[in-house]
């Protein structure tokens, strides 16, 4: 077989900054040990996310020119609308400004105290939502979802078991919509099987709860269910998520993520009162019901990237690059969760560092490790994300796992920048055991993550 070459071709070029390792040890003490405070232009290879950062195509710029900005009923709407329902099968789409503003949305009409949403690993900023509504946040997903080595081709699913157990026992009363991720983020970016999507929505349906997709990596989703389910690999990627849609009864989406957006997202239901309740919480917070706190010239992007992300030989290249990644580092004896995900690798830090406790803080540490090393910005995702000190002994409370997310952007990188952060991981895993843990200094009551203050310690 040929290599898979990265299907498109560079019309605009964006240069970045090559620093020295004593530039970014600098810039590393000034930011505190947190990568969230060091200035993009500082960062060689920026993996922080895939999220608002796609290269747009030469077709959605062209269409971002015949936007129209009219307050009302505007041509862009219409066209979004149609590419929305086209892909999703859903009727009704209402527009919002990213991911979160649909969570907040619909939450606030569906959650509250003493109701809990289940889902099989909620978003962190799902999770807040639901949390903040005064709701439950609830994960299912399967046991070996929780576990780095486990390999299994549908990590991401729910446990179906423990998600008839849950309505048992909390009452579908209480139970406003089940939630599932697609693909599972916090989970390490793991797809979810079309036979598990029937499943939760066979439960959900037989107790009359709705069932929501989370569907900001649909179509990753999509392939992997083409790659690895029976049954599917002669359907076309399109037809696949049509199916994944048709067994809920709506979706919240982040188009920041599976439509090469670089800011969108939108809410969808089958439900005419849920949707016109959400519209007028829409019109409160984000704005009129043809715009959702967006230009008309994003409604157009999103329109454009929808049609684009369905594209097979594209996918066929975006999982080449992330598997090309892993391979090349697996192979050389780098822990991470198995197997890679469709937007990302996730380094297994608490293997990476086995010299370093997670009380002090092993993603961190190697998060800081890769920055000093070759510029490299991943992110934590484990104990300073999800863990929390406790405030009566200042013990450090844990996450389950600590991972460091290396994302990467659509069509933003080349074979040869993978090639080059190769490099740099295997560089950082020879010289493993001199990485420092780290404690906090100084750190917020919520989401800490973003600004906590770090302190290198050496041992
Ligand atoms: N759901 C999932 C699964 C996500 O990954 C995100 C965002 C959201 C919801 C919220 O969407 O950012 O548009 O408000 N994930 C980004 C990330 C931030 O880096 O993984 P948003």
């Amino acid at each position: 077989m040929k290599t898979i070459i990265e299907p498109f071709k560079i019309k605009v070029v964006e240069p970045i900054r090559i620093t020295t390792r004593q530039e970014r040890a600098a810039y590393l003490s000034d930011a505190y040990y947190n990568v969230f405070k060091i200035s993009a232009e500082d960062v060689l290879i920026d993996l922080l996310t895939d999220s608002g950062t796609s290269a747009m195509s030469s077709e959605q710029w062209a269409a971002m020119m015949r936007g129209d900005e009219s307050y009302a009923g505007s041509r862009s709407f219409f066209r979004f609308e149609k590419a929305v329902q086209d892909v999703t099968g859903f009727p009704i789409i209402i527009p919002t400004h990213q991911g979160r503003a649909s969570e907040r949305i619909l939450f606030s009409i569906i959650g509250g105290k003493g109701r809990a949403i289940p889902s099989n690993t909620h978003f962190d900023t799902t999770r807040a939502n639901i949390e903040v509504s005064g709701a439950e946040a609830v994960d299912l997903v399967i046991p070996e979802g929780k576990d780095p080595r486990a390999i299994h081709p549908f990590k991401g699913n729910m446990d179906l078991d423990a998600l008839e157990g849950f309505i048992k026992e909390k009452g579908a009363l209480n139970i406003p919509a089940v939630f599932c991720t697609v693909t599972n983020n916090t989970g390490g970016g793991q797809p979810v099987s079309m036979e598990n999507i029937r499943g939760i929505s066979r439960i959900a349906h037989e107790h009359s709860i709705p069932f929501f997709l989370d569907a900001c990596r649909f179509a990753e989703n999509a392939y992997f269910i083409k790659l690895r389910e029976k049954g599917f690999q002669e359907k076309t990627v399109r037809e696949i998520a049509k199916e994944m849609f048709s067994y809920c009864d709506g979706c919240t989406m982040s188009a920041k993520k599976d439509a090469f957006a670089n800011i969108g997202g939108f809410l969808a239901f089958r439900d005419e009162d849920l949707a016109s309740e959400a519209r007028n919480l829409l019109i409160l917070g984000e704005g009129f019901p043809t715009y959702g706190g967006l230009a008309g010239r994003d409604l157009d992007a999103i329109a454009v990237g929808l049609e684009e992300i369905l594209d097979e030989q594209y996918l066929e290249y975006r999982f080449a690059s992330t598997r090309y990644l892993a391979k090349n580092i697996t192979e050389m004896g780098v822990p991470i969760l198995e197997p890679p995900g469709g937007h990302a690798v996730y380094l297994d830090a608490v293997r990476f560092c086995e010299h370093i406790p997670k009380n002090r803080f092993p993603g961190q540490a190697l998060t800081c490790a890769l920055y000093l090393e070759g510029g490299i910005r991943g992110v934590e995702i484990g104990s300073v994300m999800f863990g929390h000190t406790d405030p009566e002994t200042g013990e450090e409370i844990p996450a389950d796992m600590d991972l460091v997310r290396l994302a990467l952007p659509r069509r933003v990188y080349t074979q040869s920048h993978i090639d080059y952060l190769v490099e740099v991981i295997l560089e950082v895993f020879a010289k493993r055991e001199r990485i420092p843990g780290y404690k906090i200094i100084e750190q917020p009551p919520y989401l800490r993550h973003f600004t906590a203050k770090f302190q290198p310690i050496k041992s």
